[in-house]
């Protein structure tokens, strides 16, 4: 596996490896990796010739600064793993190489609000900064696919925004969330949890798995919210939110028929840690 520190030079081998006739599958993270990284990697192994993986902890996503300081790293875990996953190159660039003094903005991007729902509410200025290292990480890479998870669904959205609109020739591909044995979404955040907390935590899946088995065209959907919000209130943990929204805009659904996309979207605190997750409860075409 190559290891990249710099724009330029992995920006010229991609373009070697393009010429050569090599599709090129790209797995964006910010390390600390565990079986959902490893999932994506898979899937792009699996559909592209060469898989390109970045490790970059991005400044600008994180709105709170001591979240950022106790963000886990653990880098030689993480090439040791890349390697066994047969990852073509590696890119783990210093913070001048993303952010350079002379570098551009990503264009003007209208996020049509979705940015400032859910984990907007509550991370002001977090889903900027996910488009603008995006952007720049799509500029120096350019892949043919893309791979996130649905583990971030709305960041998802997002990115999937702002692709079409830069109509960029990228294929997104969502991979779906990789559980632990007792249905907590694995995250790097995790392993910052107290043993009590991580044992509470599984109340995030049994609360969604819940809300999902009582979902139907008869449902009074802010009614089975406010419920699913009383379920999460264990001790310990916070709910920060929990809602039922259309798949396509985010918006709070209304009522089983006005979507064929249906995504329930959690947030809570345990500890001083936030969790996300979430579970599709109509998928389309379905
Ligand atoms: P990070 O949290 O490291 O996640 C990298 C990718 O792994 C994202 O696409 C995320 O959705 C996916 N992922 C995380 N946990 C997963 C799980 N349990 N199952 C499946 N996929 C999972 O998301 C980011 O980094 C950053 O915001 C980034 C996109 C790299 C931009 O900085």
């Amino acid at each position: 596996m190559k290891v990249f520190r710099r724009a330029f030079d992995i920006s010229k081998h991609i373009d070697t490896l393009k010429r050569q006739g090599s599709s090129i599958g790209f797995v964006p993270t910010m390390g600390a990796l565990h079986e959902g990284h490893l999932s994506l990697i898979r899937a792009s192994n699996r559909i592209c010739d060469l898989t390109i993986c970045s490790i970059f902890v991005n400044p600008t996503q994180f709105n709170n600064p001591e979240d950022l300081n106790k963000y886990p790293r653990t880098i030689r875990k993480d090439i040791s793993w890349l390697k066994r996953e047969d990852v073509a190159a590696l890119f783990m660039p210093e913070t001048n190489e993303i952010y350079p003094e002379n570098g551009n903005d990503p264009p003007e991007i209208d996020l049509m609000g979705m940015d400032l729902v859910l984990e907007g509410e509550y991370r002001p200025g977090h889903f900027n900064g996910v488009i603008q290292v995006m952007y720049r990480l799509l500029e120096i890479i350019s892949p043919h696919k893309l791979f996130m998870g649905q583990k971030d669904f709305q960041q998802h959205r997002l990115v999937s925004m702002m692709i079409d609109q830069l109509k960029y020739p990228i294929d997104l591909i969502i991979c779906p969330i990789v559980r632990e044995s007792d249905g907590l979404a694995m995250s790097s955040r995790n392993g910052l949890l107290t043993k009590k907390l991580r044992d509470k935590a599984k109340i995030i899946f049994q609360t969604l798995s819940w809300a999902k088995e009582n979902f139907d065209q008869s449902t009074d959907i802010r009614a089975l919210e406010r419920k699913a919000l009383d379920r999460l209130g264990i001790p310990a943990i916070i709910p920060e939110y929990f809602q039922i929204i259309n798949g396509y805009n985010l918006n709070p659904l209304r009522n089983w028929e006005e979507s064929d996309y249906a995504v329930a979207c959690t947030a809570v605190s345990a500890g001083d840690i936030r969790l996300i997750d979430n579970m599709i409860f109509k998928t389309p075409g379905n």
